[in-house]
């Protein structure tokens, strides 16, 4: 079981892109959000895609374990925020943006009543097979129907890797979120540039993106 926290204490974040991650940027009209929209950023880290979602006038809403991550975030952006807590949650906010500290399961239904979207980079793929169902689960039951989501994944053969991140296939994705429209929009090969499993010497490493629609009832 990965430690999180233990990898924020650490500041061992090898996750972490400093630059807005080039699939959202190439397919963020699938989220079809217009400013004032608010899109739900679920196991957010510090990303710099949620400055990138506040840039376009579009409110965020993120969710992470770590209040280190929430912190630097506010910090490294510059932005002025305020603490305050609210039952389970410490929620660190700013113009535009809320980052709920806690767990993502104790999240509920009326905190994302305003959300139209949700952005998932690292999240699911972040989590082991038995979690990745709950995780789907959750989001299926905290998301309101009509949600657009961008969701990006790597697959990979997992027995030459562990993860995080771990593989997750398309018949995975269609089968976790069931009740979502699901159309993939791009898959390459990226074994030979990503210097992240450069040492696992994978047969290949697949990239993925994926517009889901969540649809009503
Ligand atoms: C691989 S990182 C990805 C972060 C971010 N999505 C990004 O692209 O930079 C996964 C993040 O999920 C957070 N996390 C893991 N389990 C969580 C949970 N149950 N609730 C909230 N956050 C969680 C971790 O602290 C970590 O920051």
């Amino acid at each position: 079981m990965t430690d999180w926290l233990a990898h924020w204490k650490e500041g061992d974040i090898f996750w972490h892109e400093n630059q807005p991650n080039p699939m959202l940027v190439k397919f963020v009209d699938c989220l079809k959000l217009s400013a004032g929209d608010c899109v739900f950023v679920p196991l957010c880290g510090k990303s710099i895609d949620m400055l990138y979602f506040l840039e376009k006038g579009v409110k965020v809403l993120g969710v992470e374990l770590s209040e280190l991550a929430a912190e630097q975030f506010f910090v490294e952006s510059k932005l002025a925020f305020t603490v305050k807590k609210s039952n389970k949650f410490t929620i660190f906010s700013a113009k535009n943006i809320d980052i709920y500290c806690g767990d993502y399961f104790d999240l509920e239904t009326q905190a994302l009543s305003q959300v139209s979207a949700v952005y998932d980079r690292g999240s699911l793929i972040a989590l082991p097979a038995d979690l990745r169902v709950q995780y789907a689960q959750h989001l299926d039951t905290i998301i309101p129907s009509g949600c657009q989501m961008l969701l990006l994944t790597v697959n990979y053969p997992q027995a030459q890797m562990d993860g995080p991140p771990f593989a997750v296939n398309q018949a995975e994705v269609v089968q976790l979120l069931k009740h979502f429209e699901c159309q993939q929009l791009h898959c390459f090969n990226d074994v030979k540039n990503d210097s992240l499993f450069k040492d696992a010497n994978l047969d290949f490493l697949e990239k993925a993106a994926y517009c889901l629609h969540k649809t009503n009832g």
